[in-house]
């Protein structure tokens, strides 16, 4: 008899952690990989007249094809992503995916941005949306670079 309320208790505490796990991998707040790219440190760039200035000099994780370095201001009111694409090209959207506003990544290889939530929102360069969750395109900022200063429109 012991042994058959053993039994049962097992069973009950795996159908339980079972439930659990569905719960948590369905729930889209779960966080697939924390590998995000690295904040650029405010003394490494200026906001004035709604702009962003950045010395890419200063920002060594953009010096590298595929590198990639976030914004993160609450003078902002978004974070802001910033990818180094290769052939001196870049690209600037929000860090938010439009499904839930959990982070992007940059997947260079992969050549797209990614959810970091188990939606795994997928989008392109031009920040259109591709699958997973994503709920419409990203924010997509335009930029220009003048001896190496990068100079984001925030509006
Ligand atoms: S927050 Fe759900 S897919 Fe990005």
């Amino acid at each position: 008899m012991a042994e058959e309320n053993k039994n049962i208790y097992l069973i009950t505490l795996n159908s339980i952690f079972l439930l659990a796990l569905v719960i948590f991998a369905v729930n889209c707040e779960t966080l697939i990989f924390v590998n995000q790219a690295p904040e650029i440190p405010q003394d490494c760039y200026v906001i004035e007249n709604n702009q962003l200035v950045i010395n890419l000099n200063d920002v060594k994780a953009l010096s590298v094809v595929g590198g990639s370095a976030l914004v993160s201001d609450e003078r902002i009111g978004d974070k802001i992503l910033i990818a180094n694409t290769g052939n001196e090209s870049y690209r600037v959207v929000s860090s938010h995916c439009t499904h839930r506003d959990k982070a992007l990544r940059y997947n260079h290889d992969a050549e797209r941005f990614e959810c970091s939530s188990m939606g795994r929102a997928k989008y392109d360069l031009d920040g259109n949306a591709k699958s997973g969750m994503a709920d419409g395109d990203l924010q997509v900022y335009n930029f220009t670079i003048i001896q190496n200063k990068m100079t984001v429109s925030l509006f």
